[in-house]
């Protein structure tokens, strides 16, 4: 008989989570004006509402903490740091940051000025905020099947060549780079594949135009290249890497996801006058050039997780567990952004609570939904996350309405996949009962589904 899966891994740590009671969860909802967000994280029993700074380090990353050297300036925590990244990227020119916001803060200040047009697939909502804040345009080119929740394509996160050409086309003169997202975080988790990335690359070079990638997942983003995309089979992660990287320019990092540090980012680039321009606003916004909002500690745990999380076993475990949930909730008929992503679910909210119009948010009410029924954090990633139009002021309802189930890294076990599957399910056998959204009472201008307030309707 063939072995069964099981973890690259065993456990030598853990922390106690706690149920609560769905009076409880009412009471908490309401006090947190039915933003997830703004619950404590005591009242919440299995959180999937980011995987981005919540994966368990290892005991080589906890060990190399004990290296870090503090010091101000020239720290060698940095330089092992820098020598890590370079020899996985081959990009020679690295700038720590605190996270990867900070990361395109620092670099957009030097590259984004206003009238800019940023061409991209689905990018991520901090970076749509650090181009949109620069009154600058970001053009999102993602393929139009991507928005098929429901179509099984390998590499549905992928950037459109004919529309990225017509931006070009259009705007030469306006684009500053073009920013490709791997994966691609708002459109599910979704690959880029190494076909794409060659496509975008000689777009790039046919209007002498630079390409950045913003790399949160980049080493799931190659676990996938090699499972889904021919010739790449008997390649390591770390030679797809490699190549991922060589077609482009440089990188935006947010290291709490494929780093697996709870706190960290970076710049990284071939080009010196890309560093030259980015470290002028480092010094200010993060601080000096060789710690950049980050620990000497920090610096090292990054170091040995980048090397541990571009080796094929610990990405297989991961993406594995992800796959676990989906085959989970297909047995219930729920739907979700198909394939599953790398590191979450994008539950359809648009095809379960089908009576609830748009402007009461759908997706929203399904995540509330899922915390009353278990004390299950998701979060919207839909028509509150889309802000609303910079011009306009009107609410974007043009993209997908999905609820979010993040898996943190070596975090949960598969027990814990069950009990998201079958809360869902319970939500999802009484969807016709659901027939009332939520109302927006407060909001930023910005960014609002970190701090938005909500009153539920009905
Ligand atoms: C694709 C992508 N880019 C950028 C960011 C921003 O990174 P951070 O949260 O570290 O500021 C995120 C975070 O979720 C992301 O998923």
């Amino acid at each position: 008989m063939e072995l069964p899966f099981a973890e690259s891994w065993k456990i030598k740590m853990v922390e106690p989570i706690k149920k609560s009671t769905r009076a409880e969860r009412e009471k908490w909802l309401k006090e947190a004006h039915y933003n997830v967000f703004q619950l404590k994280s005591e009242q919440v029993y299995i959180d999937c509402i980011t995987d981005s700074g919540t994966g368990a380090m290892s005991d080589r990353q906890w060990a190399a903490m004990m290296m870090g050297d503090e010091s101000y300036a020239g720290a060698s925590s940095f330089f092992r740091l820098k020598d890590t990244i370079t020899r996985i990227t081959g990009f020679q020119y690295v700038i720590p940051t605190h996270q990867g916001r900070a990361a395109e803060n620092v670099l957009f200040s030097h590259l984004v000025k206003a009238g800019a047009v940023v061409p991209g697939n689905s990018h991520f909502d901090t970076t749509k905020g650090h181009i949109e804040s620069r009154k600058a345009t970001a053009l999102d080119c993602t393929i139009d099947e991507a928005k098929d929740t429901q179509l099984e394509l390998p590499f549905k996160g992928n950037v459109d060549p004919k529309k990225l050409e017509k931006a070009l086309a259009e705007h030469a003169d306006k684009v500053p780079f073009i920013i490709v997202t791997v994966t691609n975080n708002t459109a599910g988790g979704q690959p880029v594949s190494m076909q794409n990335l060659r496509e975008v690359r000689a777009i790039a070079d046919k209007y002498k135009k630079r390409v950045i990638l913003d790399s949160a997942r980049f080493a799931e983003n190659a676990y996938f290249i090699k499972t889904r995309e021919k010739g790449y089979e008997n390649k390591t992660i770390k030679e797809i890497v490699k190549e991922m990287f060589s077609l482009a320019d440089g990188m935006t990092m947010s290291a709490k996801k494929d780093g697996i540090v709870n706190m960290g980012g970076f710049i990284a680039t071939r080009h010196e006058d890309w560093y030259e321009g980015a470290k002028c606003f480092c010094i200010p916004f993060e601080g000096y050039l060789t710690y950049g909002g980050m620990n000497g500690r920090d610096m090292d745990a990054l170091a040995v997780g980048l090397d541990e999380n571009t080796e094929f076993d610990n990405l297989e475990t991961r993406i594995k567990q992800v796959e676990y949930l989906a085959k989970r909730l297909d047995e219930f008929g729920i739907p979700y952004q198909r394939p599953a992503g790398g590191h979450a679910i994008f539950v359809d909210a648009s095809r379960i609570l089908t009576e609830i119009p748009k402007e009461e948010f759908p997706a929203q009410t399904l995540t509330i939904e899922l915390y009353l029924e278990a004390g299950i954090r998701g979060c919207e990633i839909g028509y509150i996350l889309a802000d609303r139009d910079p011009v306009t002021r009107e609410n974007r309802f043009g993209g997908l309405d999905l609820l979010r189930l993040c898996i943190p890294r070596r975090v949960y076990t598969n027990n814990h996949m069950d009990v998201i599957a079958v809360a869902l399910k319970n939500v999802f056998d009484r969807r016709n009962q659901i027939k009332r959204g939520v109302r927006i009472t407060w909001e930023a201008e910005l960014m609002r589904h970190f701090t938005v307030q909500l009153e539920r309707l009905g």
